[in-house]
């Protein structure tokens, strides 16, 4: 079985190179030549840990390729991935051109039967479009020949893809025939020697599993942070709180950290996109609408508490900030919380010098017009003359920053923690006046 993969962002790059890893031979596509000139040269386009060796390793072994040739990618792989963009439109839903358009091209040169697999986030009737748009091409062409249309959606996590891919949760499946079905299971045996990880289901049961399970994580973050805001009026502990409810099977541990609120590529426009399908469907879902209420507020509450300690106008003050990228281990700007809270503190008059481990280069791209905002190559450079440091990336090198030099860094001892990285009565120990969220 060979393997062709549409878009080589941070999910079609991890999939085609991981079931490379296993033995198949797989083709990579994107329109952008700029990635695929990078991946000939033996770079990766993004930041992802571990990427770049497997990349290297399976392109050597001849598993792997690159191209920008429709025609030829087409004609490789008998299994055709989707993972191109699904970027909200307007009005919210997701923007389908860019998965519609890589139907087409595949109802263009086909000449055999193909598995197509919509492995973006797609909203729940997709599938259909998508064999509508492929039977239409063909038929322009005058060809009638078989192809089937399957829903396998992506849960990595970008930061820990790799093993996300390799040992995953679960392997949705959305399937109505059983060629189809028969083949994708043989195309995830490779991942499934321990247990079946395997969920075959309907198609679109399998198109709403991924906006669910987003949606429920998104829930989660934005309850905490509305609990966390309580919790700093009632002067209650968050951390403390956390660990009480974590601790209750039914509710866990994971994704219960109030912080700046969600970002990235997934959380924002899944929950957009799944409010906008529920309202085209007749359905308002009122939990989500508040979710996202929640999350654009939580995105200013650093801020917030910067103005209490300083005043509304923040001209002529100056603040560090650690951490760009939307969580860790990352290199992704796309919603970021950093965007907002720099914005807003530069449209207050201040300066804000940030530094990111490996974001510097995106952010630059992204927030180059941020008036007064500038980017320092190491952590204790950002500091320097600072009023204050904002954190807003939990990055490990973060953890056990020397406190002294920090200290003596800045103009005053002053932290603010949007991601509670340390404890409140050690850091007034050592001398600083400490803000977190929820504490
Ligand atoms: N990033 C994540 O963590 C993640 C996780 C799970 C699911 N997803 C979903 O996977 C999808 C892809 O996300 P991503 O983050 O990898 O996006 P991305 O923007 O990093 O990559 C998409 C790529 O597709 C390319 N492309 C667009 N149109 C094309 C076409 N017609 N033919 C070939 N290439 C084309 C673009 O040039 C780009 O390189 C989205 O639907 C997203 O919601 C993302």
């Amino acid at each position: 079985m060979k393997i062709t993969v549409i878009g080589t962002g941070y999910v079609g790059l991890v999939t085609g190179t991981c079931l490379a890893e296993t033995g198949y031979h797989v083709c990579c596509l994107d329109v952008d030549p700029n990635k695929i000139a990078i991946l000939k040269q033996g770079g990766i386009p993004i930041f992802e840990p571990g990427l770049e060796d497997m990349v290297r390793r399976n392109v050597a072994a001849g598993r792997l390729s690159f191209t920008t040739d429709i025609a030829e990618s087409v004609a490789f792989g008998d299994v055709q991935f989707i993972a191109v963009g699904t970027p909200p439109d307007e009005d919210g839903s997701a923007d389908l051109q860019y998965v519609l358009a890589a139907a087409r091209n595949i109802g263009r040169y086909m000449t055999d039967y193909k598995v197509i697999v919509d492995k973006s986030t797609v909203p729940v009737g997709t599938a259909d479009l998508v064999k509508a748009a492929v039977a239409d091409t063909l038929a322009e062409r005058g060809e009638a020949l078989e192809f089937s249309v399957v829903s396998n959606p992506e849960f990595l996590k970008e930061g820990a893809a790799i093993d996300d891919f390799m040992r995953p949760d679960r392997v949705v499946i959305g399937v109505d025939d059983e060629r189809a079905a028969a083949m994708m299971r043989r195309l995830y045996a490779p991942f499934q020697r321990n247990h079946e990880r395997v969920l075959l289901m309907d198609v679109r049961s399998a198109e709403l599993t991924k906006y669910a399970a987003n949606a429920m994580l998104a829930t989660r973050i934005s309850f905490m942070n509305e609990l966390a805001n309580l919790a700093e009026s009632l002067g209650a502990d968050i951390e403390q709180v956390r660990l009480g409810m974590g601790s209750d099977p039914r509710i866990g541990y994971h994704f219960l950290y109030p912080g700046v609120g969600y970002g990235g590529s997934c959380f924002p426009k899944d929950v957009k996109a799944l409010v906008q399908t529920a309202k085209e469907n007749g359905h308002e879902l009122r939990v989500l609408t508040a979710v996202e209420e929640a999350n654009d507020l939580q995105k200013l509450r650093l801020v917030d508490k910067v103005l209490a300690r300083f005043g509304q106008d923040l001209s002529g003050r100056r603040f560090a900030m650690w951490g760009l990228a939307f969580k860790p281990n990352t290199d992704d700007m796309r919603e970021a919380p950093s965007r907002v809270i720099a914005a807003e503190l530069s449209r207050r008059g201040a300066e804000v010098v940030a530094f990111d481990p490996v974001a510097t280069h995106e952010a630059q791209r992204v927030m180059g017009d941020i008036a007064g905002l500038s980017f320092a190559a190491d952590m204790m450079t950002a500091l320097q003359q600072a009023d204050a440091l904002l954190i807003v990336t939990e990055w490990k090198m973060f953890r056990a920053p020397d406190l002294d030099a920090v200290k003596r860094a800045l103009k005053q001892p002053l932290v603010f923690d949007g991601r509670n990285m340390y404890d409140p009565a050690w850091m007034r120990e050592q001398g600083f006046d400490y803000f977190a969220i929820g504490r």
